[in-house]
């Protein structure tokens, strides 16, 4: 069976407001027992980069690896909500003077723009930190060896050896730190992007208590999925519309990015994003018709114009 365009985004509007609702919530002025303020600036930026934009993939993609496995909806919203954190920090610091240099996000000014890169940086410092809050909390899984297990999968996507360390290769692929090195595209793309968005299919295969190949088939789906997900961006990038996306385009030719779409061209990073959803398909074929949703998360990625 597969999913209808127009349900597959009712659905992903679903929880995209769930989301919001909750990361509200998180971010409201009620202090946490340990915590001593919350500093109305600080609360004001970080509320400013994760609430009232954004498509909320990665939360939906959480809550749809855990559909799989019947996990109930609120302990995936949650931890959905930790990883759209860290993905809105990365956002915030990638946008800064000192990386990408933009000044445009979800339809907005960034938010150095908007404030100043000392309470950018320190809004994203803040969200890093409140998505391990969030993803150790008792309510996402009674057995602490799962929340264990699950935080330390996040601090691997997001730090070192994913996202912070794809984000490195990425700015010494344009050169800036001496000569310009050749660029594993591909390893590159997996850390920087991928690895977040892996990471919120394999929160299922976690959440779920998933047998050893389930747990793979997601990991493989989702890897093919984040490096898909990237190549679109730098298509967009190139013939997307600034308006719908919400951010500047042509900005990685302006800053000599190495992509895809530089290696292979406009039409070899199309064949090669319509190559990885086959290998994405081929993963979920396991789960039956219980990777509907997830098969049309695929298509969605490919064909998205924001
Ligand atoms: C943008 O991610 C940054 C990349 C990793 C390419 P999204 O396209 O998911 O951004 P939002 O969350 O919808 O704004
Ligand atoms: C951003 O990649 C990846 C992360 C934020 C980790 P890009 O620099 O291509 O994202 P956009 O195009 O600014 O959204
Ligand atoms: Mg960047
Ligand atoms: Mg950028
Ligand atoms: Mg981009």
């Amino acid at each position: 069976m597969t999913i209808a365009a127009a349900d597959f985004a009712k659905r992903l509007d679903q929880t995209a407001e769930e989301t919001e609702r909750l990361l509200a919530q998180l971010l409201s002025d009620t202090l946490l027992p340990g915590e001593i303020a919350r500093p109305r600036r600080l609360m004001d930026a970080m509320r400013y980069s994760t609430l009232g934009g954004g498509k909320r993939l990665r939360p939906f993609l959480v809550v749809e690896s855990s559909a799989v496995f019947g996990v109930p909806r609120e302990a995936a919203l949650l931890a959905g909500a930790a990883l759209e954190c860290i993905h809105c920090y990365s956002l915030i610091h990638d946008d800064l003077p000192a990386m990408d240099n933009s000044d445009l996000r979800r339809g907005r000014p960034t938010l150095h723009k908007k404030t100043d890169d000392a309470t950018a940086i320190l809004a994203g410092d803040g969200l890093l930190t409140f998505a391990f809050d969030i993803i150790s909390r008792d309510e996402i899984h009674r057995d602490p060896t799962v929340r264990l297990l699950l935080t330390r999968a996040l601090a691997r996507a997001s730090g070192l050896g994913g996202m912070v360390g794809g984000q490195m290769l990425d700015l010494a692929g344009e050169g800036r730190f001496g000569d310009r090195e050749p660029v594993d595209v591909a390893r590159l793309q997996q850390m920087k992007t991928g690895a977040l968005l892996r990471y919120g299919c394999i929160a299922g295969a976690i959440l779920g208590q998933s047998s050893k190949e389930e747990y793979q088939a997601l990991d493989d789906y989702g890897r093919a999925l984040g490096e898909a997900f990237q190549i679109a961006d730098d298509l967009l990038d190139v013939e997307g519309d600034a308006a719908a996306l919400g951010k500047q385009t042509g900005q990685d030719a302006a800053l000599g990015k190495t992509t895809f779409v530089t290696q292979l061209g406009i039409e070899g990073a199309k064949q090669r994003v319509r190559d990885l959803l086959a290998r994405g398909d081929a993963a979920l074929s396991i789960f039956g018709s219980r990777g509907d949703v997830l098969r049309a998360t695929s298509r969605f990625v490919a064909e998205r114009k924001s």
